[in-house]
């Protein structure tokens, strides 16, 4: 009898083009991968910035099970009371605040059924972020202690976070500890997806959405702020290649077996 859990871990969705390349992929690298649960970061599906209930809906109906966010889980002020709402299949990062301002929660433990369980895990980092959550490192502690003598629990943790050395530091800090550490944020994919001890390991997912743009905003916008004291909004880049970004685990009984990248590039 095995008890591997198959996961695929999908980098932040941008915008439409981010859920077109969605719909279009992703029952394809199903079929081929055949995982028994796909996660995705969602914090940019909504334009490029925040989520709604209707894209979550959207987003499960194309083949996405349960979604991570990060700081632009809270940009659609509508959502925000949304995430009151524990039958939503998403978690919001763990460490801020939980008051009436920050509903929702920060992780959630699914029942995968033979397989297990699986605590999902949502973290902001601290370091070049714009808002002040309190440290991933206490924070897991704190979580951790609590599920200790939960020894075969699968924990995977999204961490959101911008910088390559924070990232690394809460991996080695968690190795062996929790199953997966996985970056997101920076929507740059990374080549260094490895296992750390039993803890698979990668800085950033990437994305899904569009490679020839700053993140996901035109470049005209993007380069147009940094040259110019007056911004533009930032306007998300519907055309062109489009990136899919995404990596493959396999974890037991809380440890991680394997992890490669799975990623894709589209042109619409
Ligand atoms: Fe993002
Ligand atoms: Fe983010």
């Amino acid at each position: 009898m095995t008890f591997i859990v198959k996961i695929l871990f999908i980098g932040d969705i941008s915008g439409r083009s981010g859920r077109k390349l969605i719909k279009q992929i992703l029952p394809q690298i199903k079929s081929k991968y055949k995982p028994d649960l796909v996660i995705a970061n969602c914090e940019n599906a909504a334009g490029g910035l925040g989520v709604t209930r209707e894209i979550l809906n959207e987003l499960t109906a194309y083949g996405i099970d349960f979604f991570t966010s990060g700081d632009h889980v809270w940009y659609i002020k509508d959502f925000v009371p949304e995430l009151h709402d524990v039958s939503l299949p998403i978690v919001r990062p763990y460490n801020y605040e939980k008051t009436e301002k920050l509903p929702g929660s920060g992780y959630r433990v699914l029942d995968l059924g033979k397989e297990g369980k699986l605590m999902v895990v949502n973290l902001l980092g601290q370091s070049f972020m714009r808002d002040h959550a309190r440290s991933p490192f206490w924070t897991m502690d704190e979580l951790l202690e609590q599920y200790q003598d939960q020894k075969d629990l699968n924990i995977l943790v999204d961490f959101h976070a911008e910088t390559t050395a924070e990232k690394l530091c809460l991996a080695g800090y968690l190795k062996d500890r929790v199953s997966a550490v996985l970056g997101t944020h920076t929507h740059v994919a990374t080549a260094d997806a490895r296992l750390i001890g039993n803890t698979a390991y990668v800085t950033d997912v990437g994305m899904v959405g569009p490679l020839n743009a700053s993140l996901w905003i035109k470049w005209e916008n993007a380069i147009h702020n940094f040259k110019f004291p007056f911004k533009m909004p930032p306007m998300i880049e519907e055309e062109g290649e489009m990136v899919f970004n995404s990596v493959l685990l396999e974890l037991e009984k809380g440890k991680a077996k394997s992890i490669k990248r799975v990623d894709n590039i589209q042109t619409f």
